[in-house]
């Protein structure tokens, strides 16, 4: 496999301080390099080791600095990886880890809601791997405008060099109404309107730290001694909002499915409940081939289960991993693997259902 990226070469940045590690592991920064612990690796590499597809190709749909990738490509002898990643300062980070794979690995840059296109020509695989959500290199970096722990521009965008609007730019395009929906379906609760009316009252929100006093000083006063700061769930809703995190992965799950060889198995590590459920709903519609009529009278609409999930539960890290890397905490992970040759069927009628699945 060609081991350059397919869409020309990255401008190389200097390094960015900090730790530079995915969310939910842990690193530790070694003089001039870095060492990385991605999450459930074990049971990762476990879920594409019983190949079962002439494809010997893997799909790391959010390769970041590469964690992943490398396991999959030092246990798994027969595997190549296609690295995509949204964020060129990762795959910089990326390449310098693959390299010594040559031709075993490649990178592209692109959005995973597009992974068919960012694969081509490549166009049946063995595995699809999809670790979501931002790096600690993202929110680590302070420039970039992810933490309140740093005062920066209002950015959040995990492509700056894409042409969709940064949070301080939303903010001021968003209506308060669905401010509101963005925040109460992204988990911020009773405080979302008292929160969106504080936000678009004082525009324009120009920096992390005008954010988070604005919010701080929304928030009642019995409620701000909490262990979590009252700003967190409003970043991390509009960094969803601004990176189409709902969106990015409802067109993921049918593409990947469809991306796979018979046989294939696509993995998704979800941090927060919502993601979880997406993928959830999405594994039972493939096992039941979409099939909603009632129970009791049986299957009449000839619907053809098209996969099988390959654990019965949610994997979540094990009692060490905790230990090793706390912030592992909110990771689980499930996994699916195609049993049929034709999947049309079931994803005409995903696109039927997924408008029903609210929240
Ligand atoms: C949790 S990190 C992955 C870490 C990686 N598994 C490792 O071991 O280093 C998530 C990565 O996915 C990328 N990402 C998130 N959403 C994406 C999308 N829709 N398309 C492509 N990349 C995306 C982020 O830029 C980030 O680098």
């Amino acid at each position: 496999m060609n081991s350059q990226r397919s869409d020309g070469d990255f401008e190389k940045t200097p390094s960015q301080g900090g730790l530079h590690s995915p969310a939910g592991s842990t690193d530790e920064r070694q003089p001039g390099q870095f060492t990385h612990a991605p999450v459930l690796a074990a049971e990762v590499v476990q879920g594409f080791r019983d190949r079962r597809t002439p494809s010997t190709v893997i799909v790391d749909a959010t390769v970041g600095l590469a964690g992943h990738s490398q396991r999959i490509l030092d246990e798994l002898d027969w595997a190549e990886v296609i690295g995509i990643d949204r964020d060129r300062r990762a795959l910089e980070q990326a390449q310098d880890r693959l390299s010594r794979y040559g031709g075993r690995a490649r990178l592209v840059h692109a959005r995973f809601g597009e992974i068919s296109d960012a694969v081509a020509p490549v166009a049946a695989v063995a595995g699809v791997l999809a670790d979501l959500g931002v790096s600690s290199m993202q929110l680590d970096d302070p420039g970039r405008g992810f933490s309140f722990r740093f005062d920066a521009p209002l950015d959040m965008r995990m492509d700056p060099d894409g042409e969709d609007a940064d949070v301080a730019g939303f903010l001021l395009a968003v209506s308060t109404k669905d401010l509101i929906r963005i925040f109460r379906e992204n988990g911020v609760g009773t405080l979302s309107i008292r929160y969106a009316n504080a936000l678009k009252s004082q525009l324009p929100v120009a920096t992390t730290g005008e954010l988070a006093e604005i919010i701080v000083s929304a928030t009642p006063a019995r409620l701000r001694g909490g262990r979590t700061h009252p700003a967190t769930k409003v970043f991390q809703a509009l960094r969803v909002s601004v990176n189409y995190e709902a969106s990015e992965l409802i067109h993921f799950l049918p593409a990947a499915l469809g991306l796979l060889d018979r046989g294939g198995v696509m993995q998704v590590i979800s941090y927060h409940s919502g993601e979880d459920r997406l993928v959830k709903r999405f594994i039972r519609l493939v096992e039941t081939g979409g099939c909603i009529c009632p129970p009791r009278l049986g299957c009449t609409c000839g619907a053809e289960p098209a996969g099988e999930r390959t654990t019965r539960h949610a994997i979540i890290p094990s009692d060490d991993e905790l230990a090793a890397n706390p912030r592992s905490r909110s990771a689980r992970m499930r996994a699916l693997r195609r049993t049929a040759n034709d999947v049309a069927d079931v994803l005409e009628r995903y696109w039927q259902q997924v408008p029903t699945w609210h929240g």
